[in-house]
């Protein structure tokens, strides 16, 4: 399968942000460390990371007939890029929604997700194993 992992804006800078929150990894050791697991062998894997609304929707576009699968982590536009959403219903490729913290027990606003609906999965509050996780939904 061609899988395109895509992460949004502030997730360049794991590592430094937040490390309580989101760990000491970043986010080249996460997409190291699931380039190496078992379940990615034979698999074209991908990565895009943007702090950008419009760049995140044109590559949404470009995965058209070019990609099997999404795992997505749309960072803070998880709870209001309707743009992205859109994308997404546009482009009809499986996705999984994925965070590294768990959205559903900080505050009031990270707890709608307006991308939950249009994707087949969620996984979220298991650090770097939700994006695992959304993987395994994928080549499932
Ligand atoms: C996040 C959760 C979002 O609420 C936040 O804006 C992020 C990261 C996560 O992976 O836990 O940037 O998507």
């Amino acid at each position: 399968m061609k899988i395109l992992v895509i992460n949004g804006p502030n997730l360049n800078l794991l590592g430094v942000r937040e490390p309580d929150v989101y760990g000491s990894e970043t986010l080249a050791d996460i997409e190291n460390w699931l380039n190496e697991q078992p379940e990615a062998d034979g698999h074209y894997i991908t990565w895009f990371q943007s702090n950008h609304e419009g760049e995140i929707v044109d590559q949404l576009h470009s995965t058209i007939k070019e990609v099997d699968g999404i795992v997505i982590n749309p960072g803070a536009f998880t709870h209001y890029s309707y743009a992205i959403r859109d994308a997404l219903t546009a482009i009809d490729v499986p996705t999984v929604e994925v965070h590294l913290s768990n959205i559903y027990q900080r505050e009031e606003f990270r707890k709608i997700s307006v991308i939950k609906d249009v994707c087949i999965g969620q996984y979220f509050g298991k650090g770097k194993n939700s994006y695992l996780e959304a993987f395994r939904l994928l080549i499932r």
